[in-house]
């Protein structure tokens, strides 16, 4: 990010609950408006370019990977991201679940695994264990916790919905 020019754009985007105010430049993507602006390092960046899933966020309750996308384009939106989503005293139930199965190892993926994990899960569309994986395929994983997300995932699933997988 070049940090000399100054920003020019103002606009709000309504962060984890709370209206949040940015100044940016225009093109800075919703990852580095979260990241830079907003000062929620919790949100990862992997490859900058859509094909890891680090930096997935919910915008309007949809998943998206928030470095494919332009902060400007959300003014007015409800973003959410990690740091949104739980508390340590009270964990969001995927948080918990990926606790209780080691479903990590480093940690960078899973912001983004989670994330990512919630927004699947307000599609409704899982119906297998094929379906899972398929639907989870654009988080990657470089410690290759694959299998341990997995249970961790489809624990929160059956448990919320009832659908045995
Ligand atoms: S950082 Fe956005 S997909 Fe990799
Ligand atoms: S836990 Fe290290 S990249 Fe997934």
């Amino acid at each position: 990010m070049n940090l000399s020019e100054k920003p020019t754009h103002s606009l709000i985007l309504k962060i984890n609950g709370t209206d949040t105010i940015l100044k940016i430049k225009p093109w800075t993507s919703l990852l580095d408006g979260l990241r830079e602006y907003a000062g929620l390092s919790g949100t990862k960046k992997g490859c900058d370019h859509g094909q890891c899933g680090a930096c997935t966020v919910l915008v309007d309750g949809k998943r998206i990977n928030s470095c494919l996308t332009l902060a400007v384009m959300h003014d007015g939106h409800e973003i959410t991201t990690i740091e949104g989503l739980g508390t340590l005293e009270n964990l969001h139930p995927l948080q918990a679940a990926f606790v209780e199965h080691d479903a990590f190892q480093c940690g960078y993926c899973t912001p983004g695994q989670i994330c990512s994990a919630v927004g699947l899960m307000n599609e409704g569309k899982v119906k297998t264990e094929d379906d899972l994986r398929e639907m989870m395929s654009g988080n990657l994983c470089r410690c290759g916790a694959y299998s341990n997300i997995f249970d961790a995932v489809k624990e929160v699933i059956n448990h919320k919905t009832g659908v045995l997988l």
